[in-house]
């Protein structure tokens, strides 16, 4: 096995996209940088994992610009993060395009950034100039620091989870001074839940759509990605742009193209880089569409 832990940059950046099927054997791994720190990720519990382990520390050690390996076993319950090598900052961001977004690389199933969502994030930075933005499913807001940077007026951010919209104000904090941070606000709720909260502070320039594929009750996609589609006109212009994504690997870009079947269809954005993958419909989908033309 060959691993490319030697021209690292200052870009956070997926080394080894293993779940894309293009490595024999290493479709349970994933490698990220995120520096000064390599995260190997194991989704699964395989005869090579020691190997592979052994083998990014070898790595790791002749580049001095890599302090600390961190292993994610994602397989187990919890998902434990254990730091395999050297020593974990204290912080460690992930840095994109000149934007830094806290990282969590101790605890907590997720770290809280999805560098596959770069294309969104490089797409509402560009298209956000003075618009209005609805950010739904925000997580850490990082599509909301994007669209600040890219001149947003404002942007609105809903997510059920109030521990991740913190780490989100945080984000704002660590990139903008605190004037420019005013620009966005924090929902907490459950969107099911909200709905009239949303209408009534419609409508919106720009609509993000970046759901889970399935978590529990709160949002299952065949259930739940109907009734947005239901509700959304209520919040939308003739000319809202909407960017909706798709992460469930069981559906490709079909199953968002006949749910906004009467909406125009301006596209996929392109796979991130690094993610490579064997399945392209099996990877996630980010599409671009706008109301139906009058
Ligand atoms: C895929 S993540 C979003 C990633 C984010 N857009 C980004 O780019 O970093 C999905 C988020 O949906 C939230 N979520 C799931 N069901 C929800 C619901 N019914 N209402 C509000 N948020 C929900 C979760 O808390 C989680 O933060």
């Amino acid at each position: 096995m060959k691993l490319p832990l030697t021209t690292l940059g200052l870009d956070s950046q997926r080394l080894l996209h293993g779940r894309g099927g293009l490595f024999p054997d290493m479709e349970h791994i994933a490698i990220d940088w995120f520096a000064p720190v390599i995260l190997l990720t194991l989704y699964a519990e395989k005869a090579n994992n020691a190997e592979l382990i052994a083998h990014t520390i070898a790595e790791a050690k002749k580049n001095p610009d890599i302090t600390a390996v961190v292993v994610q076993e994602r397989h187990l319950p919890k998902a434990p993060k254990q730091t395999v090598y050297g020593e974990l900052p204290d912080q460690v961001h992930a840095v994109e395009s000149g934007l830094s977004y806290h990282l969590s690389l101790r605890q907590n199933q997720n770290h809280g950034f999805f560098l596959d969502m770069k294309p969104g994030r490089d797409w509402v930075r560009k298209n956000a100039a003075g618009k209005r933005v609805l950010n739904l499913f925000a997580y850490t807001c990082s599509l909301s620091v994007a669209a600040i940077k890219g001149g947003a007026e404002e942007v609105i951010n809903l997510d059920m989870a109030s521990s991740a919209l913190a780490t989100g104000r945080k984000n704002h904090q660590l990139n903008f001074d605190p004037q420019t941070c005013r620009r966005a606000s924090y929902l907490p709720h459950d969107l099911f839940k909200s709905w009239g909260r949303l209408v009534r502070g419609a409508p919106y320039d720009i609509i993000i759509i970046d759901p889970p594929s399935n978590q529990g009750k709160s949002f299952n996609v065949e259930t739940h990605y109907p009734k947005i589609l239901r509700r959304l006109p209520e919040l939308l212009t003739p000319s809202t742009q909407i960017l909706a994504c798709l992460n469930a690997p069981h559906l490709g870009e079909d199953y968002l193209t006949d749910l906004f079947t009467s909406y125009q269809n301006h596209g996929r954005l392109p796979h991130a880089p690094g993610f490579n993958d064997q399945t392209p419909q099996a990877a996630l989908k980010a599409l671009h569409f706008s109301p139906p033309p009058h």
